[in-house]
């Protein structure tokens, strides 16, 4: 050890306190046996404390379901010898007992304070994070340092460390399967969606690999965390073991309470059961491939409207609260099942014997996942905003408009101009009538049409494979269009109504043009519904996944690997990287993957992710994914606005909520990152504080750029934000936070609201749009003439099926949950900034935050804007940034279409 320095004093006395808790066990913690030694910030020397008078104390935790949980506050006082200075660190082991099995810790607070003369102190460690047992863990003070101002003590701890995630550390070799306790982030390709059959020819899950990796290699991606397992000789992930989950380090893991919420194993099941359950309790006929009629497809929301005979008597035999059935009333529901349903959901989840009247179905099915199914399948499910009290304004051309402003994808529309006009080859004759009198040439150039395409790179390539793939299959329905959406801007009122929709056809690559004034009703009805699938696709796969999901998952592990946890940006972002790597893990295991219940649902099947994967290559800037910036990208803010800042009167595209609204919130956190960083760095470049002297955040951003997101070139210097002083820093960081809140709180929480009702957002189109055919006496013939008789049965026939769209809600619905442990922007959540003067501009963060959702409540009352407040608008409350006023019940699952959390977590 090297000399002790500073005080001559004959030791100190310092008094620990811990907060710790066990994962989701009912044994409780005692006094937990935990070895600490401090380590001095100047010397770097490790001093052991003996733990003397330790207290044990129990700490609720919020509970989960109705299960009440503890942790433990855990006291002790050890004397530390003259030679410590300053502690800087701690070292943690927790020494598990064999026999317990409580493996693992998670430390939510550990402080030390002396009142030892004359260094009375106390220092906060800064640890949010899992210790296993038996690992020694170092947990940093809570005082944020850049590099160069480590203090001299630290250095090599901090980068130890850092070496260690990085799996550098010849103890925890970058090699073999991870498991269990391993701390190691590393990127990998998307190789675990699939494989090329396997070596088992009748197995159906070739995919290509996502992410370039060799010369021929042609689809881009955004990387993700790398698991180690087996790869085989084509260069495919090995696939988990059945009833296995995805490794993901323990700090990345969801909390008990979450992973209550969020279970993806039901949503399989339903697709054997959902056959049985929709044709026998929902009135699906003549088979279930086909919904007869509207009150078909609504009566899976509606009790108060004809139930079904046989679901009214399920739910009779339930209690008056459907969502919070105990053992006995599922159990007596179950039993009413009809024969078949019950077949159907045993074959699925795999029942060994016929289930015992007298025995819980708790322990027959051994997984609260499966009471969750049974619950989901006797539910009454919410009525979707879309359609309560709406019944006939969804269909509305207005309506298509307003969604594209305040629907759950509000990303795509963007500026009609010139070139639009020569891609679209459209001209004034397609236009004649729809514009309120004004010419093509004068709505162009008064920004009034607006378009959004859903033809590049879907038509281009994406669906003439899937129709082949789909033309392969024996009697497969699926007809995969592309194409685009056009909308006129009322002067007057501002409302956005879709005015011409273009689609290719992807068998012959003709288009088919569709307007209000060109098509017979029941052909633009059934247009705008094709077309509404098409934004259904790109919402859920692009702007959902793609841009969110999938993009964060690199800036998450390049965080955890160059920036110490005595980072300020490492401080600052950790929350918004919160159980983004466990949700997408889980993800690309039973959602994503092959055979998954995407693919399962939207039309373009197993060319899902390869749609995804190109449009990144094709389309992602990551300075376009700051809400500025992507205004300005898509036309509808002025061009030469700043993007850190456009004002709300600079959008060319009126009352358009989710960017007034998304501005309020994009503003508040430029302002609180903008106050955060410059408490840590300087512009003077001769500063040691300058963003250009800091080698972990260069490294950090350089291997975003080079490894995490290495696909995604800066070919025109367009695609990256250059570093270069603290704006910019600023710029980086709020696009980063923005992505990972607000984008995705606005394209997630909605889902439910817009997709459940499967008429208005259908995933799956299975005919092509009759043609406007007539004989010579002008009568409709052949297809169109069989629409016109029977409107209802073939519009529906032209979706998504029964089984597909019951699926679809199961997903929205499970997707549109707020779990339990959630933290909101501006609201309470896991203390990662100490610094005091951080804990201010956070504090200061809030108030901006709580101020910009009252004006976003008083905007949805004040009458002045048509798509909030008009009798067919709806309130726009996605970007709410607070859940409370709703409080997630068991009534509601947790779907309050409001509040926006930090980060990606479901
Ligand atoms: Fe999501």
């Amino acid at each position: 050890m090297a000399a002790a320095t500073a005080t001559a004093t004959a030791g100190s006395t310092w008094a620990l306190e811990m907060h710790i808790h066990a994962d989701y066990t009912s044994e409780r913690i005692m006094t937990p046996n935990i070895a600490i030694s401090f380590v001095d910030e100047s010397s770097g020397d490790e001093y052991e404390l003996h733990l003397s008078k330790v207290t044990s104390a129990p700490w609720q935790l919020p509970m989960v379901g109705s299960e009440e949980r503890f942790g433990a506050i855990v006291t002790g006082e050890a004397q530390a010898p003259a030679d410590l200075s300053q502690p800087g660190a701690c070292l943690v082991v927790f020494n598990h007992n064999l026999w317990s099995k409580i493996d693992r810790l998670y430390f939510a607070k550990l402080t030390a304070i002396t009142k030892s003369q004359p260094q009375a102190r106390a220092v906060s460690f800064l640890t949010n994070s899992w210790v296993a047992g038996g690992v020694k863990r170092i947990f940093f003070t809570g005082q944020p340092s850049l590099p160069d101002g480590t203090p001299p003590g630290l250095m090599e701890a901090r980068q130890k460390e850092l070496a260690s995630l990085r799996g550098e550390d010849p103890n925890t070799e970058d090699e073999g399967p991870r498991s269990g306790a391993d701390r190691i982030y590393a990127y990998d390709v998307y190789n675990d969606l699939g494989g090329a059959g396997q070596g088992d020819p009748n197995r159906h899950d070739d995919r290509p690999i996502l992410g370039i990796q060799g010369p021929d290699a042609k689809l881009p991606y955004p990387r993700r965390l790398r698991t180690g397992r087996k790869i085989d000789t084509n260069g495919y992930e090995a696939h988990l073991a059945p009833g296995t989950t995805p490794w993901v380090p323990y700090d990345e893991k969801f909390f008990a309470s979450k992973q209550d919420s969020f279970s993806v194993a039901p949503l399989y099941a339903i697709g054997a059961a959902a056959s049985s359950v929709v044709s026998q309790l929902f009135g699906a006929k003549p088979d279930i491939n086909q919904f007869a009629s509207f009150s078909a497809v609504e009566d899976l929301f509606s009790r108060e409207s004809a139930v079904p005979a046989a679901k009214q008597d399920i739910m009779n035999r339930i209690d008056d609260n459907p969502f919070d059935l105990g053992d006995e009333a599922l159990r007596k529901a179950y039993k009413g099942f009809p024969d078949t349903v019950r077949q159907a959901v045993e074959e699925q989840l795999g029942s060994p014997s016929p289930v015992p009247t007298w025995f819980p179905l708790k322990f027959l099915f051994r997984n609260e996942k499966i009471l969750r199914l049974l619950q989901g399948l006797l539910a009454r499910w919410p009525m979707p905003q879309v359609l309560d009290q709406r019944k006939i304004t969804w269909q509305s051309d207005e309506e298509v408009g307003r969604q594209a402003k305040a629907g759950c994808n509000p990303f795509t529309i963007q500026v009609a101009d010139k070139t639009f006009l020569d891609d679209s080859k459209l001209g004034p004759e397609d236009f004649a009538g729809l514009l309120g009198g004004m010419t093509l040439q004068d709505a162009i150039s008064q920004r009034t049409l607006f378009y959004q395409d859903y033809y590049t790179v879907l038509g281009e390539g994406i669906a003439p494979q899937v129709q082949k793939l789909l033309d392969k299959k024996d009697k497969a329905v699926g007809y995969q269009y592309s194409g685009r959406g056009v909308f006129f801007q009322c002067p007057e009122t501002k409302a956005l109504a879709i005015v011409v929709i273009q689609l290719c056809e992807p068998d012959t690559q003709h288009w088919q043009l569709y307007s209000p004034i060109r098509s017979r009703p029941e052909i633009w009805q059934l247009a705008k519904a094709v077309y509404s699938s098409l934004d259904s696709a790109v919402h859920q796969l692009i702007s959902h996944w793609l841009k969110t999901h999938a993009t964060m998952e690199p800036f998450a592990i390049a965080t955890r690997r160059q920036l110490s946890a005595m980072h300020p940006v490492f401080q600052l972002m950790q929350p918004h990287f919160r159980y983004t790597l466990d949700i997408n893990a889980n993800a690309r295991s039973t959602l994503i993957n092959a055979g998954g219940i995407v693919e399962s649902i939207f039309t373009a099947g197993p060319c899902c992710m390869e749609f995804s994967a190109k449009v990144y290559g094709a389309t992602w800037k990551f300075r376009e994914q700051g809400l500025p910036a992507d205004l300005m990208a898509r036309g509808v803010a002025k061009q030469d606005a700043d993007e850190l800042h456009v004002n709300a009167d600079e959008l060319l595209l009126k009352d358009y909520p989710y960017a007034e609204d998304g501005l309020l919130v994009w503003d508040a956190i430029v302002e609180y990152f903008d106050m955060y960083l410059r408490m840590y760095y300087s512009d003077d470049v001769g500063s040691d504080k300058h963003v250009k002297k800091d080698d972990e955040l260069r490294s950090w951003y350089h291997e975003i750029q080079t490894k995490g997101h290495q696909d995604a070139k800066d070919v025109n210097g367009d695609c990256w934000i250059e570093l270069k002083d603290i704006s910019s820093l600023v710029q980086i960081l709020a696009t980063m936070a923005w992505i990972g809140s607000a984008h995705h709180a606005a394209v997630n929480f909605g889902q439910y609201a817009y997709s459940a009702y499967m008429p208005n957002k259908a995933a799956f189109i299975s005919h092509a749009i009759p043609r406007e055919t007539v004989d010579t006496e002008g009568r409709p013939t052949g297809p169109l003439a069989e629409l016109l008789n029977d409107y209802e049965y073939h519009f529906l026939r032209t979706l998504s099926g029964p089984i597909r769209a019951l699926k679809t809600m199961l997903l929205v619905k499970t997707l549109s949950n707020h779990a339990q442990d959630e933290e909101y922007l501006g609201g309470a959540s896991t203390e990662w900034a100490l610094d005091p003067m951080a804990r201010r501009a956070k504090a200061q963060f809030d108030v901006s935050i709580a101020e910009a959702e009252h004006t976003m409540i008083r905007r949805n009352k004040d009458g002045k804007s048509r798509a909030r407040c008009s009798p067919s608008g709806i309130p726009y409350t996605l970007l709410y940034p607070s859940t409370q006023t709703q409080a997630v019940t068991m009534r509601n699952m947790g779907m309050t279409g409001r509040g926006i959390p930090t980060s990606v977590s479901i």
